[in-house]
């Protein structure tokens, strides 16, 4: 793309939307080179088979998200949020249409392929937080850096950062059972965003918080997106939170509006 705009320097604030300057005469000449999306949705639809027949939770989606940008996903209880984040994520499959991460369709990949993409990319945030029980707040924020074979002092020591970063310093030996829902939440974001991940997805991250907590997930998260360019995907309530993302994606019964 080419713009051109008087004695004004275009600049681009993200790295993976570079942009070329150069003045002539007054003019500044910008070449945007198009980054490709890091998630593509292409007439997503998601039916599942209940006793009474079959459930369309989603139908036609699509729409992309670019790196760095901020999405809210919006909608009344029981609109599919939880569902469509699921498939962008890759922990489950639509039923028709295509979902790409890293221009890569989730579709054509087993169940290993689509687990080292999201490894390799991904953080999540589930609604239920989703801690293993038998592990602790240190170790279950460990767990994504062990998995990918970091050392063991090093993930010790990010670990313990990132939890002293949503204010749980105190609690790294805790077990998810002796935290509350608000702490436990905590935890889990500490899990999702310590191997700073290229996309971030968290359902309803300030769903149990009060608002001193809600609001230090919300700093932190959109720290992320500015400091490290993570791009971040996120179911919401919160008005506030959706406010703050760059773009807004509404459902209603399943369809985007
Ligand atoms: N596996 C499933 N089987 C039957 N119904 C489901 C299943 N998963 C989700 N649903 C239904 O699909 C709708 C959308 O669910 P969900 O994506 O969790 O909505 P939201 O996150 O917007 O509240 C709800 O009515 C829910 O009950
Ligand atoms: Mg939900």
């Amino acid at each position: 793309m080419l713009c051109a705009s008087k004695g004004v320097l275009v600049t681009s604030k993200m790295e993976a939307n570079p942009t070329t300057n150069c003045l002539i005469e007054g003019f500044t000449l910008s070449i945007v080179h198009e980054s490709p999306p890091v998630l593509q949705a292409r007439h997503v639809g998601k039916t599942v088979q209940t006793s009474d027949g079959p459930l369309a939770i989603l139908q036609d989606i699509n729409f992309s998200i670019t790196a760095g940008e901020s999405v809210a996903i919006v909608g009344a209880s029981g609109s599919g949020k939880s569902t469509l984040l699921g498939l962008l994520a890759g922990l489950d499959l639509p039923t028709s249409g295509t979902v790409d991460m890293m221009q890569q369709d989730l579709g054509q990949l087993d169940e290993d392929g689509r687990a080292k993409l999201r490894g390799q990319y991904v953080g999540f945030v589930f609604q239920s937080f989703q801690l293993v029980p038998h592990l602790n707040a240190l170790e279950n924020v460990m767990l994504p850096l062990e998995i990918r074979g970091d050392a063991l002092s090093t993930s010790r020591a990010s670990a313990s950062s990132c939890l002293a970063k949503v204010g749980l310093s105190e609690r790294l030996t805790h077990y998810p059972k002796t935290l509350s829902g608000g702490e436990q939440q905590r935890v889990a974001l500490a899990r999702a965003f310590v191997s700073e991940p290229s996309i971030l997805f968290a359902d309803e991250p300030t769903g149990s918080l009060d608002e001193t907590s809600g609001a230090r997930v919300i700093e932190l998260l959109f720290q992320l997106n500015r400091e490290n360019g993570s791009t971040l995907v996120l179911v919401t309530h919160d008005p506030q939170l959706a406010k703050r993302c760059s773009r807004q994606l509404t459902l209603q019964g399943g369809r985007l509006v």
